[in-house]
């Protein structure tokens, strides 16, 4: 990595990044985040860097999931909590299901930039700046609210330091032992078919602690069995604020905003500044992958983010839309194994299956949803290569954002609680139920 510097990524092509209209604000802005501690810690990047590898090999699976766009208005303890009692449900669900251990990742404490299709949003014949996520500028269709504003990256680190202090208590303090597993159980999933099946699953966990308890082997000796690791993740769009991040531990550079990072289907070009940034850093990177990418693109990419072919490091998170994963996807994981490329392959059958409801509301039909992951499943049964993960959209709140589902949501249903900032996302139980399929064919996949 002689070559990489810090700033390197300011020659290269840097798409989607705002136009701060004050140069000397913004200045002064990066220079107090640069003194701020930073949020995650290398030695957690590390780790997630040896659970990633497990994953690669086939022995783990990744669970990733959360807003679209978290955003300063939405953000409660309230929300944050719901989100990690799913999290929790699905991950408890997968381990379960599939006798392997389940990488936690949140789209939190950092999900705050967008790519937007268009520069400018017009409504009723005004046009204005479009909303890049509240780290850059605000969502009311005003024209002040549109000027990117550095001060809201100082906003959006301290609500992150907020979320990943709660994550953390979450995570160890007691709420995620495995003797909790009925309290993530959330009201608005109660009295459906998904309530049954996670009672029956927790029924048997807690005989399973009972029997190992009168056994001598008590569930106090074990620390595993009493707390989780939840990592954090977000793509790393906004460059200046992933730079003043990214800081130098023991020789080596980690970009400390999160435990992982991604960089989108639309900034991963190959003068791409977004990769430049990092290519520099130990963090396991994210790339998304949609229906147009080549094995070219597949195989450049894992050059350039990971040269030395190291495990753990490269993530390519599908986003093809069912019908294109059945035609795309096969071929490019053949290019990617054929050359012993190292890459942990994860779906993401949300983004690829966007669509706009009768009604006007963007919205992601939860069958198609379902029929990507399916796909993915059976591309990597037929290649002989490994499942590796989920990426979701989703929140532990009843939206009707979605359509489909265990509570059949209809176009006309959409109005009734239609919150998010930018995409739609499913809600605790289209999510469970999610987990409850991908929970099957990873169970498949690994007796075969
Ligand atoms: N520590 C183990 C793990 O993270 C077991 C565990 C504890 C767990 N709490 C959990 C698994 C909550 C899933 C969900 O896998
Ligand atoms: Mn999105």
């Amino acid at each position: 990595m002689s070559d990489w510097k810090l700033e390197s990524w300011r020659a290269k092509s840097a798409l989607h990044q705002p136009v701060y209209p004050d140069a000397v604000a913004l200045r002064e802005v990066t220079s107090q985040l640069e003194e701020l501690p930073p949020l995650v810690f290398a030695e957690e990047i590390q780790s997630l860097r040896k659970d990633l590898a497990k994953v690669e090999r086939g022995e783990g699976f990744l669970l990733q999931g959360g807003d679209c766009a978290e955003s300063f208005a939405e953000f409660s303890q309230q929300n944050l909590q719901d989100t990690v009692k799913v999290i929790l449900q699905m991950a408890v669900t997968l381990t379960y299901a599939g006798s392997c251990p389940v990488v936690k990742m949140g789209r939190v404490a950092g999900q705050f930039a967008k790519p937007r299709s268009s520069p400018v949003e017009t409504r009723n014949g005004e046009s204005l700046p479009s909303y890049l996520g509240d780290i850059i500028n605000g969502i009311d269709f005003d024209e002040s609210s549109r000027v990117p504003d550095p001060q809201r990256m100082l906003r959006a680190y301290q609500q992150s330091v907020t979320s990943i202090n709660l994550l953390r208590a979450m995570a160890t303090g007691g709420f995620a032992s495995l003797r909790n597993i009925r309290e993530w159980n959330l009201e608005s999933v109660n009295g459906t078919k998904l309530a049954e099946r996670y009672g029956a699953m927790t029924d048997r966990i807690h005989q399973a602690l009972d029997f190992m308890n009168a056994c001598g082997v008590p569930m106090e000796a074990f620390s595993s069995l009493q707390g989780t690791a939840l990592y954090t993740s977000h793509e790393a769009l906004l460059l200046e604020y992933e730079q003043v991040m990214t800081r130098q531990v023991d020789g080596a550079w980690y970009d400390l905003s999160a435990h992982c990072l991604w960089v989108g289907e639309r900034t991963r070009q190959e003068d791409s500044a977004h990769l430049e940034l990092m290519r520099g850093v130990e963090n396991p990177v994210g790339v998304k992958i949609g229906p147009t990418a080549t094995a070219d693109d597949c195989l450049r990419i894992s050059t350039q983010l990971n040269p030395d072919n190291e495990s753990g490091k490269l993530i390519f998170i599908c986003r093809m839309g069912a019908a294109k994963t059945k035609e795309v996807l096969p071929a490019l994981l053949k290019a990617v194994s054929d050359a012993g490329r190292k890459v942990i392959w994860v779906c993401d059958p949300m983004h690829g299956n966007t669509e706009t409801a009768a009604s006007g509301y963007k919205t992601r039909n939860f069958d198609r949803i379902m029929e990507e992951v399916i796909a993915f499943f059976d591309a990597h049964r037929n290649a002989g290569t490994y499942p590796g993960g989920l990426h979701l959209e989703m929140t532990g709140r009843y939206v009707t954002e979605c359509t489909g589902g265990a509570y059949e949501i209809s176009d006309e249903d959409l109005h009734h609680c239609y919150d998010t900032q930018c995409d739609p996302r499913l809600n605790a139980g289209q999510a469970l139920e999610i987990a409850y399929q991908a929970a099957d064919e990873l169970r498949r996949f690994r007796q075969k």
